[in-house]
């Protein structure tokens, strides 16, 4: 890559002081007058980031950007004689992701690590979802970033893709709202978002170059949907494109994606950027409308060069680019010169996060042992990840936070006593285990740096769990009045979870078989905590303890968050955004899955499309019947099914009722709190086509959901919920058109996807909207109907 040739102009005649109606000054760019003063080779840097040191890039470039936020993921590429500086991007999903210390600098920068992208969408409290991305965007700008990668959207298709901790659910309705709800909360302190990865980034396996073979259908109807909810209602500044080729085709390089779906049907005016090091064809992603490339690379910079030059690439496309990118710069932070504070206010975060995270947790299994009662003092504490909690996952959707609350600390903070023997023998187990790990990593670097330096990034082995006598077991069953087995789990980018990471391991379910068998014979209580990014076996061992909950991976107050919990200061009112199945085979998907495949880690994107069956290629032959879809519609049992939860205290629904108002239908129950514990209740609304069997149709699908405040006990609030008729609609590929069909339609208002508490009708007239005929799959493919 060449430098950037550009000569002192007087940055004041590009860059303009105005005063708006709202009297706010803003800083404006000229326009015009940048875009007359780029050569070619200007405009071929400008589309790219500065490069990412030791992979791509000019040194000089990268050097001059990469203190500005030391840590953060990439920038925009700066063109300081004209008055544009680089506008920096930075992780993640769970909180900004920036280095925690500096060379020569005392200070530290830390940041929140707040729950993952999965326990926030078990909220279904939009509210509070906006409120966390409010702090988190705080973050961003107090600590001078521009944009926050986030949030991550993808449909949790099957339970073992690795990053489905950022992920929020297997169902779009509840993806694009939660999505939604986050990015209007980072936006409002004037900094950028990137919904990612768009789209069908669905596994990690060979993620560069793996091709998701989708039917128009599946594709409208689940995979971009989520997106389209999304970026209609909260506009996010930029939209990050996926790794993978969607029908043939990279994502970053499909105008029929980027311009005549996300621009062209979705209205979408912001900036589209590649993920890091995406897409192969420079001159190509231009041309579909992928304004810009992150961090950039040699290939893409003489592949736009050459593109113009040979009339490939109309120099117009490029320009269009360049002004989306310059709309981002002009709006950002840098650009308006604000002056960041580097100490947002890391305490009230710490208060959010706790809070947020204890609205996640999902109860799965209550028998009269939750909320603690108040004999319960000491606790018995197992599970190595008792004591080493895990905050989130690995990857770009990590945060360097200063400190996770454990378990251990969170009940010591909530007045509870831990036994000290446990802790002792299992603080030594785990010192152990990371030391080997550690030198493991070592040996590795020795031979090969690259790996080592991904092994550094990736999710390490869980050390087995630390096993017990029968004798040493019953000794602490007396010492103690309740037990907690914590069972962790982590994952993250470039790899999915294996097979054996669902299930337990022996060791595993030997701790929990021991521990319940001794406790119960001396009348004593057991929990099981499951500190997880995704869904695991449970159907073998669930009716061992007496109550199950789980806290996700809950961020940085972990431990506290969940003591909340355990002691009633909160009951729990998450509800599961996904199924749990049986056996992960159950899902439909696995049939056309990477299970316990090579990686195939391809950093810099420099392989090539083979044709190796879930590996290279996907054929997502459950069509449209992703999780719920498919488990309900087909009849196949399941752990626990998608929308369960309980809670302390319970509901009555009643009163249910329909209306029907030009296009929109509106429901509404009242929930009535008729148990002894405050709490809150989500309500979900599935509909359910007529004669949906014949159809092809899911035998219900969620069109909407609420939650209550919180009520006391006796307390009752009534609910209302919105339909509208083009959201009945179902995709029809032959007439390219979102069809609704005439006849009753079915309202279930439900406290799980399989609890309906009431069950309305109202009827549709049959109509269509239709849309572009693109994106079809290049194979032919043995699709599931029902
Ligand atoms: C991830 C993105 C992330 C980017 C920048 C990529 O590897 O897929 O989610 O935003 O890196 O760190």
């Amino acid at each position: 890559m060449k430098k950037t040739l550009f000569f002192a102009f007087g940055m004041a005649t590009l860059m303009m002081g105005c005063t708006s109606a709202d009297k706010v000054t803003k800083n404006t760019l000229n326009q015009e007058e940048v875009m007359n003063r780029l050569s070619l080779e200007d405009k071929a840097h400008f589309v790219i980031g500065v490069g990412m040191a030791g992979f791509s890039g000019d040194d000089a470039v990268i050097g001059a950007t990469k203190n500005l936020v030391p840590g953060a993921a990439g920038t925009t590429y700066p063109l300081d004689s004209l008055g544009i500086p680089a506008v920096v991007l930075a992780d993640g999903p769970a909180g900004l992701r920036i280095d925690a210390t500096r060379e020569g600098d005392s200070a530290t920068y830390y940041c929140t690590h707040f729950p993952i992208g999965t326990l926030l969408a078990s909220t279904w409290n939009q509210k509070l979802v906006e409120e966390v991305g409010q702090a988190i965007g705080e973050e961003v700008k107090e600590y001078g970033a521009d944009v926050l990668l986030a949030p991550a959207l993808n449909i949790m298709r099957n339970p073992l893709c690795g990053r489905n901790f950022e992920y929020y659910s297997e169902d779009p309705v509840v993806a694009g709202k939660t999505a939604s709800a986050y990015i209007t909360g980072v936006q409002k302190n004037d900094v950028g978002t990137s919904i990612k990865h768009f789209a069908a980034n669905n596994q990690e396996t060979n993620r560069m170059n793996t091709d998701a073979h989708i039917s128009q259908r599946a594709l409208r109807e689940i995979y971009l949907k989520g997106f389209e909810i999304a970026i209609k209602e909260s506009k996010p500044w930029t939209v990050m494109t996926s790794y993978n080729y969607i029908n043939g085709v990279y994502t970053s390089e499909s105008k029929d994606l980027v311009q005549t779906i996300l621009r062209d049907e979705w209205g979408y005016e912001g900036t589209v950027m590649t993920d890091w090091f995406g897409g192969k064809d420079g001159a190509k992603q231009m041309w579909a409308g992928n304004d810009m490339l992150q961090p950039g690379k040699a290939e893409q910079f003489d592949s736009i060069v050459a593109g113009v030059k040979s009339g490939k690439l109309d120099e117009a496309d490029l320009d269009r680019n360049i002004q989306r990118i310059l709309n981002l710069v002009e709006k950002s932070p840098r650009f308006q010169g604000y002056q960041y504070s580097n100490k947002p206010d890391l305490k009230a975060h710490a208060a959010v996060t706790r809070q947020s995270a204890a609205e996640g947790m999902v109860l799965m299994k209550n028998n009269e042992v939750l909320p603690l009662k108040e004999n319960v003092k000491n606790v018995a504490l197992y599970g190595c990840t008792s004591y080493d909690f895990i905050a989130g996952g690995t990857g770009s959707g990590n945060v360097n936070h200063a400190y996770v609350v454990s378990l251990l600390d969170g009940l010591k903070n909530g007045g509870y006593n831990v036994s000290d023997e446990l802790k002792s023998a299992y603080e030594k187990y785990i010192a152990d285990c990371k030391e080997a790990r550690k030198k493991e990593i070592e040996e590795m670097a020795k031979k090969d740096k690259q790996a080592a330096m991904l092994a550094r990034f990736m999710p390490g082995t869980l050390p087995a769990e630390k096993q017990f006598s029968s004798e040493e077991l019953a000794k602490q069953a007396d010492a103690s009045d309740l037990a907690v087995i914590t069972i962790g789990r982590i994952s993250g980018e470039f790899l999915d979870r294996k097979a054996a990471d669902f299930n337990l391991n022996d060791s595993e379910m030997k701790l929990i078989q021991q521990v319940c068998e001794v406790y119960h014979k001396v009348g004593k209580q057991v929990v099981v905590l499951l500190n997880i990014g995704g869904v695991i076996e449970t159907a073998s061992w669930k009716e061992l303890p007496d109550a199950i909950l789980c806290a996700w991976q809950a961020g940085q107050e972990g431990g506290n968050s969940v003591v909340d919990v355990l002691s009633g200061k909160q009951s729990p009112s998450g509800k599961f955004t996904m199924t749990w199945p049986v056996k992960f085979t159950d899902a439909y998907s696995s049939k056309n899955f990477p299970i316990d495949e090579d990686p195939k880690i391809d950093m810099m994107n420099q392989g090539q499309k083979g044709n190796v069956k879930n590996v290279d290629y996907a054929d997502y032959e459950e069509d449209i019947y992703v999780g719920y879809r498919y488990f309900d519609s087909f009849d196949v049992p399941v752990s626990y099914p998608f929308g369960f939860g309980l809670s302390y205290t319970t509901f009555e629904y009643s009163d249910a009722k329909i209306s029907q108002k030009n296009d929109i239908y509106d429901v509404t129950v009242t929930v009535k709190n008729t148990g002894k514990f405050e709490g809150k209740e989500v309500v979900e609304l599935y509909i359910s086509a007529p004669d949906n069997k014949a159809a092809n149709k899911p035998s219900k699908e969620l069109k909407a959901f609420a939650k209550t405040r919180s009520l006391k006990p006796g307390e009752s609030e009534t609910l209302t919920l919105s339909v509208t008729a083009p959201e009945l609609a179902s995709f029809d590929e032959a007439a390219s058109a979102w069809v609704v069909a005439e006849g009753e339609y079915q309202f279930l208002v439900g406290a799980s996807s399989q609890d309906i508490k009431a069950t309305l009708t109202a009827n549709a007239k049959s109509f269509q909207i239709k849309v572009n005929d693109v994106m079809k799959p290049q194979v032919q493919m043995n699709l599931l109907k029902r």
